[in-house]
């Protein structure tokens, strides 16, 4: 698939099959992720895949607690409508752990010690267009508390739960999203 095609046809699914994801599959989208960018190339993450459904039950659990949580701190009446009921259902989920002793000279900044972030994001990006390009969809999944996550995950103190990729075969038509043309988003200094 051509690059700017699956740029421009990625869109986050809500809704999936109960189909497995090939293994041979799965592998590739993983490596696409470690070939991101990172600070002095430390490759800030680690990867959990998750296809067990206690596992499953569980994530979700907490998700949906940090919605509660989310509807009465924020007063946003939309999330009342936003369900993760997905998250019991997608085929496979891939935890996307960071390690902020990975942030390289960001480490010394006034606000710093959160390249490894960025190094993680890049990461999804690339395993998101990597999925698609593979004809699965995914979802960049962030509505859960850290700390929740560390334990339902079994990951160490130093390390931070950062995203839930979610991938599977979309469930339907997947609803469009717009973009504001670059131009209103660009100032060029030439
Ligand atoms: C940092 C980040 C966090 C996100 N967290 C969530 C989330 O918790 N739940 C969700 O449904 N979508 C989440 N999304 C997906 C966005 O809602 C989605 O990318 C955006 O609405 C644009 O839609 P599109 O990806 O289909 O173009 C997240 C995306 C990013 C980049």
């Amino acid at each position: 698939m051509d690059l700017f095609d699956a740029i421009r046809g990625r869109r986050s699914c809500r809704s999936f099959l109960p189909d497995p994801v090939k293994e041979a599959d799965l592998e590739k989208i993983l490596e696409a992720g470690t070939w991101a960018p990172s600070p002095l190339n430390a490759q800030s993450w680690e990867f959990i895949v998750i296809t067990n459904q206690g596992l499953r039950e569980k994530i979700f659990s907490e998700a949906d607690r940090c919605r509660q949580w989310a509807i009465e701190k924020s007063g946003w009446k939309w999330l009342s409508r936003y369900q993760v009921d997905f998250l019991k259902a997608v085929p496979v989920l891939i935890a996307v752990i960071g390690d902020p002793t990975k942030s390289g000279v960001d480490t010394f900044q006034e606000e710093g010690g959160v390249a490894y972030q960025h190094a993680c994001a890049a990461a999804v990006q690339n395993m998101q267009l990597a999925a698609y390009a593979l004809g699965y969809s995914t979802l960049w999944f962030t509505l859960f508390d850290k700390n929740a996550m560390r334990t339902v995950l079994g990951v160490p103190q130093n390390k931070v739960p950062l995203v839930l990729l979610c991938l599977g075969k979309p469930s339907g038509e997947i609803p469009q999203t717009a973009r504001k043309d670059f131009k209103e988003k660009t100032t060029f200094l030439r």
